[in-house]
């Protein structure tokens, strides 16, 4: 028996969902059965399929009472929608059901852990929204809530921490045990990372506080994540209110690598995950082959009011991205399995341009899989390169990467749409090899984004598109010194 809430998300999507037309909506990037989506949520390998949830407002397309939106594949690139798998319908959750994990649990169930946001009384005593850890067990189509919840109860907290901020758990297995890693706000009301431990996913005690915000990093904290790539630790979390500075572009996130010495952590190495504007709340899975794959919501807090009034949905998933480790730096690449989607290749160079961008035969559309390689002859000047997606006359999202300082540029003030808080972002580009004068660039192009990868994965930079019109038009340049060689895959679905 499902709750009335539930089946009326389900029966509202069910209808509403399949007036949306397949060419509405990115071609292989996650985007919401109708409605809204923000975070990703319960990244996970269950029966034989990965699962994703993912904060879900089916019924406008602005954020509102939190559901989870439900997709599965086999491919983590072929995403079939099933019914909605959590509504706000309990007492517990009865404000929303925000952001979690999902885990294969030992009874053989998918266990969904996530926060439920109900009014009672925050650490002051005042009425507040607080924010407990809920508990529920299905069969990667339906889930029930256990009895017990909230199980993850404020009360556990020390004197002075936030109950109305104690949100996103992300359950890692440690030996026989459960640890949980959740976002808190501590005395000084600054974002901490805090791990509880259990054995049967009900009953929690206190572990530690893992990592405290010195001030220098935004002010809360969101979306914790804990892995373990080519066997180096690695904390992974989102960041509000980060001022943008010399290493930081945006409110956006972040990756401490760390040691753990006797489970302690010492920061060794500290990156922004994502240099694009558009990049929040990541969730990760390890795949049956080994590889830690990554998705994030491809957007932003601060980026939301760029959008298209007329679509039926908004926000969307970035492509799944493989994790690895060089050099102390945490390096993406999409998933191999979009090459798969790879048909129809073409080819050309832009050499020595001094005039205008030019276009290339058959490269054009909104689905692209483009791979750049450029070499700049003297490096003494100011040499660019771009390449402008979306294109209709002047209006385009503009790459740029500039030889002389290494600055990249990723901008759609001239992409068409109405209003935005932000729409450029500009990046010094550190490479990992020392080949100053040559660079190397993937551009995954679909209905609605651009994702570029710059070398093994290094600097990455993710960029929303919300045209009223689909742009078709590609073209390429490059400043007198440099030359381009491009080799760009359409990419397709069969059905
Ligand atoms: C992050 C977030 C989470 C919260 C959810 C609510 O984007 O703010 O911290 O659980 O979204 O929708």
């Amino acid at each position: 028996m499902i709750s009335k809430k539930l089946h009326k998300a389900r029966s509202y999507e069910l209808q509403k969902g399949a007036e949306i037309e397949q060419k509405e909506r990115p071609l292989f990037h996650i985007s919401p059965y109708i409605g809204w989506m923000n975070d990703v949520n319960g990244f996970s390998w269950f029966n034989g399929a990965y699962h994703i949830f993912y904060q879900y407002n089916p019924y406008d397309t602005v954020w509102g009472p939190m559901h989870w939106g439900h997709v599965v594949s086999e491919n983590l690139i072929d995403w079939k929608y099933l019914p909605a798998a959590l509504a706000p319908d309990s007492k517990a959750d009865e404000k929303g059901c925000f952001s979690g994990c999902a885990i294969p649990a030992r009874n053989g169930s998918l266990a969904l852990f996530y926060t439920g946001v109900h009014r009672g009384r925050d650490e002051s005593g005042r009425k507040a929204d607080v924010q407990e850890q809920m508990l529920a067990y299905g069969d990667g189509l339906n889930f029930k809530k256990v009895k017990r919840n909230p199980v993850l109860t404020g009360d556990i907290l020390k004197n002075g921490w936030s109950l109305r901020d104690f949100r996103d758990p992300k359950i890692v297995i440690d030996g026989f045990s459960y640890k949980v890693f959740c976002v808190n706000r501590n005395e000084k009301g600054l974002g901490q990372i805090i791990s509880f431990v259990s054995r049967d996913l009900e009953n929690w005690r206190f572990d530690k506080v893992v990592l405290e915000n010195d001030g220098n990093h935004g002010i809360m904290w969101e979306c914790p994540d804990y892995i373990t790539v080519e066997g180096q630790n690695i904390l992974l979390f989102s960041i509000q209110n980060q001022v943008s500075n010399d290493v930081f572009t945006a409110s956006n996130i972040v990756t401490y690598v760390l040691e753990d010495e006797e489970l302690g952590f010492s920061c060794e190495n500290i990156q922004q995950l994502d240099y694009g504007i558009d990049f929040y709340a990541h969730q990760t899975v390890t795949a049956p082959d080994g590889r830690i794959v990554l998705i994030a919501w491809l957007q932003n807090w601060d980026t939301c009011g760029y959008r298209n009034a007329k679509e039926k949905w908004f926000g969307q998933g970035t492509i799944p991205r493989e994790l690895s480790v060089q050099n102390g730096k945490l390096l993406q690449q999409p998933v191999r399995e979009l090459e798969k989607l790879r048909n129809g290749r073409s080819e050309g160079q832009v050499i020595c341009l001094q005039g205008k961008p030019v276009a290339i035969d058959g490269i054009h559309g909104v689905h692209n899989d483009v791979l750049i390689e450029a070499e700049c002859m003297d490096c003494s000047i100011s040499q660019k390169i771009q390449v402008h997606f979306f294109k209709k006359e002047n209006n385009y999202l503009l790459l740029e990467y500039d030889f002389m300082t290494g600055e990249v540029v990723l901008d759609r003030t001239h992409c068409g749409s109405d209003k935005a808080f932000q729409h450029r972002v500009c990046r010094k580009y550190e490479r990992l090899n020392s080949d100053l004068n040559r660079v190397r660039i993937r551009c995954i192009q679909d209905r609605n984004s651009v994702e570029v990868f710059f070398g093994e994965g290094e600097l990455v930079l993710s960029m929303a598109v919300y045209n009223r019109e689909i742009r078709n038009g590609i073209s390429f340049y490059a400043d007198s010194a440099v030359h381009m060689n491009i080799v760009a895959y359409k990419l397709e679905k069969s059905e």
